[in-house]
């Protein structure tokens, strides 16, 4: 049976995500791979959510949707109060640019460039002069506790550093969504935490941050968790409701 977690929601300011009923079909010559099934979920402003899930249940393809990437081919997706589902994909990048910061597993930092640099790239496509630039992206590795390693490359660090290196540039255009695919899958369990600090303290100062795991361990350190299978929403539930469903035994909440 299918979950709604959208807690009576109504498209608006604060609520970030709303989506109705959304659909995500893949035609594979002729053989229909029906991804997402009609999912309904709302996620408040200032909310932390993991999307939890096994593989192929659908959790890439919604977060693509959330943030803009794609668009459905049935149902609603409204963000911050904007219908999106039906943008054309000018809108639909103007929108993501504006509103949605995006971390990945292989964090996908130029090797080339230094840390600052690395930050800084988003502003130069949004046109932010020179010094504005920089004084942006210093703040944003300095909100990931990186002000000391702003001219370092991305070899020059460890692997939570680059993953904090790409948090800070996700976080430098202040978007309303911090949305991040399997942002500890790259990395062993000592820094997988302390990327999960980072994750907990950008919530406690009022960023929503969407993440996307299919590890348990992970997703409890969400204050919620809402669980996707076979393109549908098995349960929505606060992260003490889920600890105490799937047996976690060393969550560290
Ligand atoms: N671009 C695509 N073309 C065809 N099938 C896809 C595509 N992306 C995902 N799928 C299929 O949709 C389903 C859900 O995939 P995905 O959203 O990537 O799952 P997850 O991220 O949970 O592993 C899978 O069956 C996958 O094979
Ligand atoms: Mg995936």
């Amino acid at each position: 049976m299918a979950v709604t977690a959208t807690h009576g929601a109504a498209p608006g300011k604060d609520w970030v995500i709303v989506t109705r009923q959304i659909k995500r079909e893949y035609d594979m010559g002729g053989e229909i791979v029906r991804a997402l099934r009609g999912v309904d979920v709302a996620i408040r402003r200032n909310e932390y959510v993991a999307i939890m899930g096994p593989s192929g249940s659908g959790k890439s393809t919604l977060m693509n949707l959330i943030g803009c990437l794609d668009t459905p081919n049935e149902g609603e997706y409204w963000l911050n109060g904007m219908l999106v589902s039906d943008m054309s994909d000018d809108e639909l990048a103007r929108v993501r640019n504006k509103e949605i910061g995006f971390v990945f597993q292989t964090f996908n930092l130029l090797p080339r460039a230094s840390a600052l640099q690395n930050v800084e790239l988003p502003l130069v496509y949004a046109g932010v002069s020179a010094d504005e630039r920089r004084k942006r992206a210093t703040e944003a590795l300095e909100r990931v506790q990186l002000g000391q390693r702003i001219h370092h490359r991305p070899n020059e660090l460890s692997g939570g550093q680059r993953q904090r290196v790409a948090i800070a540039r996700a976080l430098v255009n202040r978007p309303s969504i911090l949305l991040a695919d399997e942002p500890t899958g790259n990395l062993d369990s000592t820094t997988s935490e302390e990327i999960m600090r980072v994750f907990e303290e950008l919530a406690q100062q009022g960023q929503t941050v969407v993440m996307v795991t299919h590890e348990p361990d992970i997703a409890a350190h969400a204050r919620r968790v809402v669980v996707l299978r076979d393109g549908v929403l098995a349960s929505d539930e606060s992260r003490e409701q889920f600890i105490a469903r799937v047996g976690l035994t060393h969550a560290s909440h």
